[in-house]
């Protein structure tokens, strides 16, 4: 049985924007989360309060954090690896933060420099300042399949991560493909999906799927047929890991609306002007958009 809802987390401004080569004024990016919100999303991250040596690419956040008209009834999520970036969000008006661990021992240390436990120490502190304050909390495990430098990942560790991130508060826990290696058959996604769901409340995983190697709609769809009711995408499938070597975009938020309306899944989100922000945004990068379904209309 599939779901009737599913709920977009377009997560373009942040983990697209934050791979681009080329500067990214702020004032479009925020344009384009409000071209975003217009189209219905109800959910989209924002940016990152990371360290600026990392990611100069989001060294705007509390610029971009501050412009945005904020929505009512609409999330903003931004992600905050240690309170340092906790106190700059929260100061720029961050109501909802993301947290983000790696199932990978290898990843943890090159995106965030430190060890798997080390990080859960961290947002431990990260998630119980974020609760004084009555924010929502999203946590974040990369590698949930596979890892660049390490391979096929084991289910068990996924899991171990996103139990840990579960009972320290997050309150959806997102699962990242983030090298996009997964398959739809039995041993890759199913498996993981099964081994997090003996820990975290399945309406409680988001699936995250980066589409390097055009596996994303399908994984996608097994996740769903498993449960699955959000989704994290990016539009014009923008996106990639600055730390991850090999990771292209996130499956595009439009392929993944053309989908699910398919499947005679709601999800409130209008395709027309979802397009729009992926016009917005490609023409700004000077690219051809990355969705097939937003290129396939464009030609009717
Ligand atoms: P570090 O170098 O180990 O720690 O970085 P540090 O404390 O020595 O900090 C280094 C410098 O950054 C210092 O500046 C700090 O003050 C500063 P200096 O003293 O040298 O002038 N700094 C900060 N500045 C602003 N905001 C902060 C902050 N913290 C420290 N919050 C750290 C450790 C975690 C900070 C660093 O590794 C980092 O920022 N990493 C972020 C990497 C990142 O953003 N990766 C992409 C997002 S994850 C992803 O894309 C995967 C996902 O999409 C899911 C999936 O696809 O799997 C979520
Ligand atoms: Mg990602």
């Amino acid at each position: 049985d599939l779901p009737s809802f599913v709920k977009i987390v377009e997560v373009g401004p942040r983990d697209g924007l934050q791979n681009e080569k080329g500067n990214v004024p702020t004032s479009v990016k925020i344009q384009l989360i409000h071209k975003l919100v217009d189209a219905g999303l109800s959910v989209v991250e924002a940016t990152s309060f990371v360290s600026p040596k990392w990611v100069p690419q989001l060294a705007d956040a509390k610029e971009v954090l501050k412009g945005i008209q904020q929505v009512p009834d609409v999330r903003y999520p931004v992600l905050t690896p240690n309170l340092r970036g906790f106190e700059a969000a929260v100061a720029a008006g961050a109501k909802e933060i993301a947290v983000f661990a790696s199932a990978s021992e290898s990843f943890s240390k090159s995106n965030i420099n430190c060890t798997i436990d080390e990080s859960l120490v961290r947002y431990r502190d990260v998630t119980a300042a974020a609760k004084k304050h009555g924010l929502l909390i999203r946590g974040y495990v990369s590698c949930v399949i596979g890892c660049p430098v390490e391979g096929a990942i084991d289910p068990s560790k996924v899991a171990y991560v996103a139990k840990e991130l579960y009972n320290m508060g997050c309150s959806e826990i997102s699962l990242g493909d983030t090298i996009g290696v997964g398959t739809p058959g039995s041993v890759a996604v199913a498996a993981m999906l099964e081994a997090v769901m003996s820990f975290v409340p399945v309406d409680k995983i988001a699936v995250h799927f980066h589409d390097t190697y055009g596996q994303a709609l399908a994984n996608i769809l097994v996740s769903l047929q498993m449960g699955i009711s959000i989704v994290d995408s990016s539009v014009s499938g923008l996106g990639g890991c600055p730390y991850a070597k090999g990771a292209t975009g996130n499956v595009a938020t439009e392929d993944v609306v053309y989908m699910l309306h398919g499947l005679g899944i709601e999800t409130n989100v209008d395709l027309n002007k979802l397009m729009e922000a992926g016009d917005y945004i490609s023409k700004h990068l000077g690219r051809p958009v990355g969705s097939k379904t937003a290129a396939a209309l464009r030609k009717l």
